[in-house]
């Protein structure tokens, strides 16, 4: 009897784990501080995701206009364009080039102590290709910066 349950616990544990792996992430999680940092340097969603979430939260204190953080996708290969574009663009557009179709996705600019949400379809991503996500404020991608692995 002890070892029937014990031989059912295993087996219900292999099912959870399975399970764990089978879902996919559909969602990138990011936290941005005051000392001009994200607190990953690499995330991992599928392209089989109906929606993907991008979350940033800014765990630190500064204003917008000193210490304002985005989040940013793009392919590596365009990530030089897009900032050049996001410099560009300025702040009145929260470092974003509107329309510029190497963005991905890109969540707004906030400040300390605020979070913000963007979605986009999974779809317009591309398993194996080399992807980024960066902080598009200026002087902040080169260090903001990160790799988006993207799965089936
Ligand atoms: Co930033």
């Amino acid at each position: 009897m002890k070892h029937a349950s014990r031989t059912l616990l295993g087996l219900a544990l292999l099912c959870a784990a399975a399970i764990a792996q089978a879902a996919p992430n559909c969602t990138i999680k990011l936290d941005a501080n005051d000392q001009m940092q994200f607190d990953k340097n690499t995330a991992t969603v599928s392209a089989a995701c109906p929606t993907i979430t991008v979350q940033l939260t800014h765990t630190g204190k500064l204003p917008v206009a000193v210490m304002g953080h985005n989040v940013v996708i793009s392919k590596t290969a365009d990530m030089t364009e897009v900032t050049t574009a996001a410099a560009k663009a300025g702040v009145a557009a929260g470092y974003v080039p509107q329309g510029d179709a190497k963005v991905i996705a890109a969540t707004k600019l906030i400040g300390g102590g605020e979070s913000t949400t963007t979605k986009f379809p999974g779809s317009k991503l591309k398993p194996g290709e080399d992807y980024s996500f960066f902080c598009a404020v200026p002087g902040h991608w080169t260090v903001m910066k990160g790799k988006l692995v993207v799965t089936k």
